[in-house]
């Protein structure tokens, strides 16, 4: 217990927050939230069924709105991001692993997202920690992580040539503004925890900063693997009304899609971040 909040880790990362109403958080709680954020990466709230000012309001707890380019907006709410799969569509936003907007040069810090409608099986989303799979790597391997750095781009996932782009059926669009290019180092120190967390994702990660497309899959896909492993991750499964607070840094999530014929609608409000530094 934490004040009068139960925090319940879920394993591998994230942690079940129990006796807060999130449109009534005490500055004491805020603080206990702060500290189970930094620490379990990933929070999760349930039977909130918050308004969407109250979304916001939360969600302004934290920092400044980041207003997300690519994704169209809940009616009324240009803040809010909507990610839906009606029953006739095939393909979902965000199933495959990945971490939101590492091709910014200062990355979000990490997503809010509220379960409006869920289906009556499936629809989970993976979560999986880079700072625990930092952690496990071997010495030599850290060692020779740390002096890298990687380049990420928006240009081939959300572009007007992206494949995924058709795939989604008018639910992301804007691709004219894909045009951002980052470079961030392989291991960055996270800015909350202090920890090192792995910073790579098979989304937006193109290369090596100095290395060729090429020299550099190996090595990704090595550490795509590492990160992926079930030792590192947890599986969430949604409740209408919960919402899920990850932070973009130290984690990277999956929507399952293994709900073809039924409806699941979230709502994602994301937060503004900081540049990051290397471990
Ligand atoms: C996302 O990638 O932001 C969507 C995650 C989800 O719908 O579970």
């Amino acid at each position: 217990m934490s004040g009068d909040l139960k925090i319940t880790s879920k394993g591998a990362l994230g942690a079940l927050v129990e006796g807060v109403d999130l449109t009534q958080v005490t500055p004491e709680q805020m603080g206990a939230l702060e500290q189970a954020f930094a620490q379990h990466e990933v929070l999760f709230f349930e039977n909130q069924s918050l308004a969407p000012e109250a979304h916001l309001a939360f969600a302004e707890r934290w920092g400044e709105i980041n207003v997300n380019r690519f994704f169209a907006h809940v009616e009324g709410h240009p803040a809010i991001a909507q990610v839906v799969k009606e029953p006739e569509q095939q393909g979902n936003i965000g199933g495959y692993w990945h971490t939101d907007h590492s091709y910014d040069q200062v990355p979000a810090l990490g997503s809010m997202l509220l379960a409006r409608e869920v289906p009556p099986t499936g629809g989970d989303t993976l979560f999986a920690s880079c700072t625990r799979a930092f952690s496990t790597l071997s010495e030599g391997m850290q060692q020779m992580l740390l002096t890298l750095r990687a380049v990420h781009s928006s240009r081939h996932v959300f572009g007007a040539q992206a494949e995924y782009m058709d795939a989604m059926e008018g639910r992301l669009g804007n691709a004219e503004a894909a045009t951002q290019d980052a470079v961030h180092p392989v291991v960055i120190r996270h800015p909350l925890s202090g920890r090192p967390s792995l910073y790579v994702n098979p989304g937006f990660t193109l290369r090596f900063d100095g290395w060729t497309d090429k020299e550099s899959a190996p090595l990704l896909d090595f550490l795509y693997q590492h990160i992926g492993r079930a030792e590192h991750s947890i599986r969430y499964e949604w409740s209408e009304g919960a919402l899920a607070f990850w932070d973009n840094r130290a984690t990277w999530h999956w929507a399952v899609n293994d709900y073809q014929g039924s409806r699941r609608e979230m709502h994602r409000v994301t937060i503004e971040g900081v540049e990051l530094g290397a471990a």
